[in-house]
């Protein structure tokens, strides 16, 4: 790029792996292509796009994380740990980035039925988890949308944007027990030693 002189205005950091996992079902090399993948990446490619841009146009930067990055959700342990850092990450930057010529948004969705086997689990969800998914078309749009408008966080749709509100007002504690009655549901059974 530099050697072209082609200056990039608009980076979207998407590409990223997820899980649906117990801990100790996947190996240590997943868990190391996840954690490059989605964290590594990110950082590289977000320094040296901020190396290039433009001081006279506004450049716009967005992230992919997740609602799993807010949410404890067993089974996607390290998944959400990658998220949690996307958001951490993003926000930090916005404030250091604050009256500069670069919008940053965190994009961070629920569940999205971008391919065959989401699209499998997805359906096999029940109640509010179910309410939640999206098509990626209709999230794409709110993303670029939220992006050009310079929102900080996107939320696609409004039953994500409750839970993200429900997350900061519920305790710890109650989150903890629905979390624990679910995982009896689906038979881990070294929650009740804990
Ligand atoms: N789907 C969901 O329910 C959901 C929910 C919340 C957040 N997200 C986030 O949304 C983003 C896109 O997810 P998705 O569901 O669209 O997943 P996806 O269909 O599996 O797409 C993943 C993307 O990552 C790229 N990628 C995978 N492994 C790579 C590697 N080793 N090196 C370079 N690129 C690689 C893929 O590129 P290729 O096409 O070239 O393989 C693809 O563009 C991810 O950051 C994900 O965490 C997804």
């Amino acid at each position: 790029m530099k050697q072209n002189d082609i200056v990039v205005d608009v980076l979207i950091n998407n590409s990223g792996i997820g899980n649906w996992s117990w801990f100790e079902e996947q190996e240590i090399s997943f868990y190391k292509k996840q954690i490059d993948l989605n964290i590594t990446s990110t950082v590289s490619l977000t320094r040296l796009f901020l190396d290039q841009v433009s001081k006279k146009n506004t450049s716009y930067l967005l992230n992919v994380g997740s609602l799993g990055g807010r949410f404890i959700i067993p089974k996607k342990q390290v998944y959400g740990a990658t998220k949690s850092f996307i958001s951490y990450f993003t926000k930090c930057l916005q404030l250091e980035q604050a009256g500069s010529n670069v919008r940053i948004s965190l994009l961070s969705p629920g569940g999205i039925n971008t391919k065959p086997e989401l699209l499998v689990l997805n359906h096999s969800m029940k109640g509010i988890s179910q309410a939640t998914i999206m098509e990626p078309e209709e999230v794409a749009k709110q993303a670029i949308d939220g992006l050009f408008r310079g929102k900080k966080e996107i939320i696609p749709d409004t039953i994500n944007r409750l839970l993200a509100v429900l997350d900061k007002i519920i305790p710890f504690f109650i989150q903890e027990w629905i979390i624990r009655r679910k995982l009896k549901m689906i038979g881990k059974k070294s929650v009740s030693k804990v």
